[in-house]
């Protein structure tokens, strides 16, 4: 359960709380829509197959359904797939630092930090936010699967051209 100032219960959880910011997320920039939740869904499968204790499982799914926070304001699809791949920096770094100031968030701003990070340079990390998490690893083929998925079309049949 979530307390406030005054230690007050608001009567929500994090979980509950997180599935409202992405609905929001969603409602304002439409190119994002339902690509948290079916990253997270990916990611959350992911890791259990990879069987990831319940900590790390929990983490994953909740940065994984808050990891693009930091693209609110990018419009065009084209700008959205090449923010992916070509410059990821900017709304990585942002998206961390809208979430490390609220304590509970604070583990899940790292995943977020991380989440376009290649695994080669794993032992190329910034010193601020320390190694990179696995779940950013998890969450960055998540979320290259479902950015390559053309949602019109079979995903069966897509499954050669996205491994
Ligand atoms: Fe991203
Ligand atoms: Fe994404």
């Amino acid at each position: 359960m979530i307390e406030f100032y005054g230690g007050e219960p608001m009567g929500l959880t994090l979980k509950e709380m997180i599935a409202s910011f992405t609905k929001c997320i969603d409602l304002y920039n439409y190119l994002l829509k339902n690509h948290h939740r079916r990253t997270a869904i990916a990611a959350y499968r992911i890791g259990m197959a990879m069987n990831l204790d319940e900590e790390a499982l929990s983490n994953l799914v909740l940065a994984a359904s808050l990891h693009d926070i930091g693209a609110l304001t990018v419009t065009e699809r084209d700008q959205m797939v090449r923010m992916d791949v070509e410059d990821p920096y900017p709304h990585c770094s942002l998206g961390c630092y809208m979430l490390e100031s609220f304590e509970p968030f604070f583990k899940i701003s790292r995943i977020v930090y991380y989440h376009h990070w290649h695994y080669e340079e794993n032992n190329n990390f910034v010193p601020k936010y320390g190694e990179v998490p696995l779940e950013s690893y998890i969450l960055h083929v998540a979320d290259r699967t479902d950015i390559l998925t053309h949602h019109e079309q079979s995903v069966l049949a897509q499954k050669e051209s996205i491994i």
